[in-house]
């Protein structure tokens, strides 16, 4: 099962004397709850993911995980980058099995290892090299070795960008499947703005220098979900707009101008 997250007037700045690069972020992310976060280059994506994961520690505000202040990372919480991350000299069972491994659970290692390779349609390949996998079926092998231990959370950063189109695409449909089946929160980071109304519950798009969170779109479409339907086009359109106000000065944020796509979407979400 999932937790909540809770982001609480988050600051950060890798200095003292550096300007801030994360400012006053608040939000809060439901249990089983899936967000996709979108934002200009260095806005501050990856250090906010890092700060979910406990992997850098906040300037002030903090961040709770189920009720609990992130010091430092948990098992439960798994972060997934842009490469997979794998052991090349591990074939595909064994990277799975290193997460059980780490966590101590490795009583019934060996049918969990099938279960999650079943799940990432890589049961043929157990006991492939690394080398000889293609990309795709590399980063399934890191999200099987992420399922593997029942995290609570998924914090993808970039997951699928190095994917040609069609896996990529099926990864996406993949992973938020199991996520929603599976209860499991998700925070995904992507510059790709059919990934984010893809996979997303709602989508944060953050303005830059310093990083903040200019506004969340809900995204009010079943799943799963398809670019081609003329519904997800209108919500690209209106993310495609609050993208293009994020990229405008901070004044225009404080009062902004209303655009014929905001005012479709007020109207589609009352
Ligand atoms: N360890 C660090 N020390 C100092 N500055 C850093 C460090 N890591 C990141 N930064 C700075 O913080 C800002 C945000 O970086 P971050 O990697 O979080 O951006 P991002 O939104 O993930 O960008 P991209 O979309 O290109 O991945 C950038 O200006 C970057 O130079
Ligand atoms: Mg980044």
């Amino acid at each position: 099962m999932g937790a909540p997250i809770q982001i609480e007037q988050l600051s950060h700045r890798f200095h003292t004397r550096d300007p801030w690069v994360l400012e006053a972020l608040s939000l809060e992310i439901a249990s089983g709850e899936s967000v996709a976060i979108i934002g200009e280059s260095g806005c501050g994506k990856s250090t906010l993911l890092h700060m979910l994961a406990g992997l850098t520690l906040p300037s002030a505000g903090q961040v709770r995980i189920g009720g609990r202040t992130v010091q430092r990372p948990d098992a439960a919480w798994n972060m997934m980058f842009q490469r997979p991350g794998l052991y090349p000299w591990l074939n595909v069972r064994q990277n799975v099995a290193l997460g059980l491994q780490f966590t101590g659970q490795t009583d019934s290692l060996k049918t969990r290892v099938a279960e999650m390779l079943a799940l990432v349609d890589l049961a043929d390949k157990a006991e492939a090299p690394i080398g000889d996998l293609s990309g795709g079926q590399q980063q399934r092998v890191a999200l099987a070795r992420s399922l593997a231990v029942g995290p609570e959370i998924i914090l993808l950063d970039e997951p699928f960008s190095a994917l040609d189109a069609f896996t990529r695409r099926n990864l996406q449909l993949e992973v938020s499947q199991i996520a929603r089946d599976q209860g499991i929160t998700l925070v995904l980071v992507t510059h790709d703005i059919d990934e984010a109304l893809t996979m997303g519950d709602r989508v944060v798009v953050m303005g830059r220098a310093p990083g903040t969170f200019r506004s969340v779109l809900p995204v009010d479409l079943p799943y799963p979900r398809n670019p081609m339907q003329p519904a997800f086009g209108r919500q690209r359109e209106a993310l495609m707009a609050r993208f293009r106000d994020s990229v405008a000065p901070q004044t225009t944020r404080d009062q902004p101008a209303p655009t014929p796509d905001h005012a479709q979407l007020e109207l589609a979400h009352g």
